[in-house]
């Protein structure tokens, strides 16, 4: 099983979020690498079994609610048919940005989305575990704590 966390990060809280996901997938022994869009590095896609994409919310706060970062996302190849989990952190309200950043992913990048989660910035990791779990669970791997 292979997975590659994509992120866009202004200011850490969805690096940090995308760090927290490829830690967890390599605690259950899935070959994981976590890269910015902007790195260049594109490498594998093909490959992946499993893509997370992640950003920040942008928006009015408590209206308008969008991911932030398109540009920058852009920057991806297109992930044609990629089983992609979605991700975003935000700081009070994300609306409904998962919806919306499903629908812009799946028109601009051409992904398959799985599953999405927005995290709260102050509460991390609160969440990434099921959410990481589920993603995998739904392409077909088999989760196994070890224990
Ligand atoms: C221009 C701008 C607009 C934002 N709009 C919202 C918003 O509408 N709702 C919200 O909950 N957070 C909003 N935020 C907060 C960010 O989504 C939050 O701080 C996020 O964790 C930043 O991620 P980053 O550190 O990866 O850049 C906004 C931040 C910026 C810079």
């Amino acid at each position: 099983m292979k997975v590659i966390v994509f992120y866009e990060s202004r200011s850490g809280n969805t690096e940090l979020a995308a760090r927290h996901i490829g830690g967890i997938c390599e605690s259950l022994g899935v070959d994981t690498s976590v890269r910015s869009v902007r790195s260049g590095d594109y490498s594998g896609i093909p490959e992946a079994d499993l893509i997370f994409l992640g950003t920040w919310v942008d928006g009015g706060f408590y209206w308008g609610q969008r991911a932030g970062g398109r540009r920058a996302l852009l920057q991806l190849p297109g992930l044609w048919d990629k089983p992609t989990s979605l991700f975003a952190t935000y700081a009070v309200n994300p609306g409904k940005m998962m919806d919306r950043f499903a629908d812009w992913a799946t028109r601009k990048l051409g992904i398959m989305p799985l599953t999405g989660q927005a995290f709260h910035r102050n509460r991390l990791p609160e969440g990434v575990e099921d959410f990481v779990v589920r993603s995998l669970e739904a392409v077909g791997a088999t989760v196994d704590w070890g224990v």
